[in-house]
């Protein structure tokens, strides 16, 4: 079996929701506690064992290439101020040498397009999709539990997570055939369906790992909801010729993608920062 080994996180999308926040920041550049976005996800795919990670950029995201970067003159003045706490993790940020690119998408034409201006850097290997848009807590991570069932299955995968029966209207969701612990076998997706026929409540989760074949069909794929080119649409029909798993992971997600969704990650990943945790707890509580 082929190992995941390449992941693309597409973050050329224009953020309007968090605008005017997202005027000159990358969206993925809003920190959130005591980090960018960004790197949670990008850790969430190093620990699931990714050894290269795509980005799939556009206009005025160039400061999420700076910060997986070296800093030589911010290292040189955190070292002669001997900072080396700062400086051990400001270090830390920067990647292997040559285990991230940076390809553009030129119009932002949908999610589907901007995944298939990755095609030649990742080739014809199972990869991983994950939508920085969404962080999710977990030990260990989604990505990780994602990889399990793909080496157990050998299938693509998708991340679902459960949502309250009468708010499906919202999501994506699954059609499951039948389940097996936290792994799902799975027949289709509905996207947004009526609260009353909706074949299940585990809503697709911005987590994906997809068999090489979904560029053949990304390459002609036409667009579809909101004029744009749409992942779900190509995955709908590679689900014709392939068997399609989804995974309840253990973990919550937090959709960043809004203003509220992006405050109530900030609070979530400050309560389970590590060294602050407590800390935080006592500000949030003085501050209600
Ligand atoms: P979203 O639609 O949630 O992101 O796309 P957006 O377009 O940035 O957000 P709003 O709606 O304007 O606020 C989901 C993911 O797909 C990427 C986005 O960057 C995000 O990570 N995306 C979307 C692209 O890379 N290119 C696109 O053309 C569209």
């Amino acid at each position: 079996m082929t190992k995941i080994r390449k992941a693309v996180l597409p973050v050329a999308g224009l953020g309007t929701r968090v605008l005017p926040a997202t005027k000159s920041i990358p969206k993925e550049m809003l920190p959130v506690f005591d980090r960018p976005a960004i790197q949670y996800v990008v850790d969430e795919a190093l620990e699931a064992g990714i050894e290269h990670i795509v980005f799939v950029t556009g206009r005025n995201k160039a400061a999420i290439e700076d910060y997986f970067d070296s800093a030589y003159e911010l290292e040189a003045t955190l070292e002669a101020k001997n900072k080396a706490d700062i400086l051990e993790e400001v270090r830390a940020t920067c990647p292997k040498a040559g285990s991230m690119s940076f390809v553009r998408q030129q119009a932002p034409l949908g999610l589907g397009h901007a995944i298939w201006c990755a095609r030649d850097i990742i080739g014809e290997d199972p990869f991983a999709i994950l939508l920085p848009d969404v962080l999710i807590q977990g030990k260990p991570g989604c990505l990780a539990q994602m990889v399990e069932v793909y080496e157990q299955t050998n299938s693509n995968v998708i991340a679902v997570d459960p949502v309250p029966a009468d708010e499906v209207n919202k999501y994506g969701v699954i059609d499951p055939i039948e389940r097996q612990g936290a792994m799902i076998r799975m027949r289709g997706m509905v996207e947004k369906p009526p609260v009353a026929n909706a074949p299940s409540n585990l809503a697709i989760t911005g987590r994906y790992i997809l068999k090489g074949e979904i560029f053949r069909f990304l390459e002609d794929q036409a667009a579809g909801a909101g004029g744009e080119i749409q992942l779900t649409d190509a995955m709908a029909r590679l689900m014709a010729q392939q068997d399609f798993y989804a995974v309840e992971f253990d973990g919550t997600p937090y959709d960043c993608g809004s203003k509220l969704g992006y405050l109530r990650a900030t609070v979530g990943m400050a309560l389970h920062h590590l060294a602050l945790g407590d800390t935080a707890r006592d500000v949030i509580k003085s501050v209600l």
